[in-house]
């Protein structure tokens, strides 16, 4: 274990500082690290013993009693399926390499520390309910030293959830490692999760730092998380922009160090599916089965989904993602459309996922109302319009076999059924389908009278409300009953 020195007070701060870029006087340095000085090595384990747990600083947060009863009944629910070990004991997945993708949410950390996302410690609990139901292999609860309320969140999901497998993000300062173990320590499976970027332009001009000194940084806050929790992953921060070379010697770094799990960020959405693929392959290659390798693609080229696959074609077997696919900017990669691509695609991408998809929808929905906005429209698997078919030629094939223009059964996401949206583009087979549906089984004249009124009345609108329908359907039985009656 290095000799850690720093300039920043060493006790926790109840209001921790600002985030910002890794000063040269906020982090700790060790020049006789040996993992730093022989990054090739195998993992070795912290030689320190662990700091007593119970010494750091807590912060519970109550569970809101409104909560109660839809936690217990999660609890139950879920209960066979999280303990079912997943682990060897150092983070390193017992189950066969081969095909089990990790999914590890990050909806409650990179999700919400995006604009209109922030979430409060309750509905970061409502939301954590949700993900833990979905099954989630690693939820991420918060980034413990960006405030009060992100440590509260970590403590809260631990306490919850004790059996899940609850991840706290640090930067590789000791300050930030010791305060996400704080965080953690009524979980039973915790995981803390450091980063520190590695691209020369980050070392340049956010760091001032040379990648030597960065190396021993991200050597010492491993070996310091070690010392705190068995499972620790690294995530090099803007890792697509990195010189590849650098980058496998800062993965076998961390891992000597011993990281469980290498994360390679594209953290600004910059990188292509075949040179993602290419730089996730090589890192496989260079670990070998020494640690689980992780991908975390943002959308700002709307290629996170893309870069994922990409990647675990190439060997990553965790991937980070967002529920809607929220996060920085553009966001990260959508958890439901890549387990959903995974589970459609079996037949192209044989690996599987833990996540009961049927709870998808809901999720997508929960998330929706804690934050201020949904997902668009036309979003794959939970966009209102994901399943609704309005041409009439398409309504026409799905009412005499859904397959014909559905790839995904809407109940297998959640979603209860597919929508026939009455448009101008709409035949009399979707209405006479619809007005049964609202209740009226309408003669051939009936249905002639408001198939009329509906097309022209939507030459003018976006669709056609089932309101508006069933009132045409009722108008159209007045307008079919004979003088006098
Ligand atoms: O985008 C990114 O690089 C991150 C890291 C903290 C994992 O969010
Ligand atoms: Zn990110």
């Amino acid at each position: 274990m290095p000799t850690l020195t720093t300039t920043t007070n060493p006790t926790p701060q109840p209001t921790p500082p600002e985030i910002s870029p890794n000063e040269p006087g906020n982090s700790f340095i060790s020049n006789t690290h040996p993992g730093a000085a022989n990054p090739g090595n195998l993992p070795t384990n912290p030689t320190n013993p662990p700091t007593n747990p119970d010494d750091l600083p807590t912060n519970p947060t109550p569970t809101p009693q409104s909560l109660v009863p839809l936690i217990q009944t999660l609890n139950k629910i879920n209960l066979p399926n999280l303990y079912a070990p997943r682990h060897n004991g150092h983070g390193v997945p017992s189950e066969p390499m081969n095909d089990r993708v990790w999914i590890f949410d990050t909806t409650l950390r990179d999700g919400e520390q995006s604009p209109g996302c922030s979430m409060t410690v309750p509905e970061k609990l409502l939301m954590a309910a949700k993900l833990v139901e979905l099954g989630v292999d690693i939820l991420e609860a918060g980034f413990p030293i960006a405030s009060q309320g992100d440590f509260e969140a970590v403590d809260a999901v631990s306490r919850e959830y004790p059996w899940a497998q609850v991840a706290a993000l640090a930067r590789c300062t000791k300050l930030d490692v010791e305060r996400a173990a704080a965080s953690l320590t009524k979980a039973r499976r915790p995981r803390i999760h450091t980063f520190m970027a590695t691209s020369d332009i980050h070392l340049k001009y956010k760091f001032r730092k040379s990648r030597e000194q960065v190396l021993e940084d991200i050597v010492a806050a491993v070996e310091l998380a070690r010392s705190y929790v068995d499972d620790v992953e690294f995530s090099a921060e803007d890792g697509a922009r990195t010189d590849p070379d650098y980058l496998e010697q800062v993965s076998r770094a961390a891992v000597a160090a011993g990281a469980r799990t290498i994360n390679i960020p594209d953290t600004v959405g910059y990188s292509t599916p075949e040179e993602y693929g290419a730089l996730i392959g090589r890192i496989v290659n260079a670990l070998g089965d020494t640690a689980v390798v992780s991908v975390h693609c943002h959308d700002d080229l709307g290629l996170a989904v893309a870069n994922s696959l990409a990647a675990v074609q190439a060997g990553a077997r965790q991937i980070e993602c967002t529920i809607n696919g929220i996060g920085e900017r553009a966001g990260n990669c959508s958890l439901e459309e890549i387990v959903m691509i995974l589970k459609t695609r079996h037949d192209r991408y044989p690996f599987t996922t833990g996540i009961h998809t049927e709870h998808l929808y809901s999720a997508s929905q929960l998330l929706t109302s804690l934050i201020s906005f949904g997902p668009q429209p036309n979003k794959a698997i939970v966009g209102r319009n994901a399943f609704a078919h309005e041409a009439g030629i398409h309504q026409d094939g799905y009412l005499k076999e859904r397959t014909t223009y559905e790839i995904i059964d809407p109940k297998s996401v959640g979603v209860p059924e597919g929508k026939l949206v009455l448009g101008k583009h709409s035949g009399r087979h979707a209405l006479k389908k619809r007005c049964e549906d609202l209740g009226y089984n309408l003669s051939k004249d009936e249905l002639d009278f408001v198939y009329k009124e509906i097309t022209a009345l939507a030459d003018n609108k976006k669709g056609l409300m089932d309101e508006e329908i069933a009132d045409l359907a009722k108008l159209s039985q007045q307008v079919a009953q004979p003088v006098g009656d």
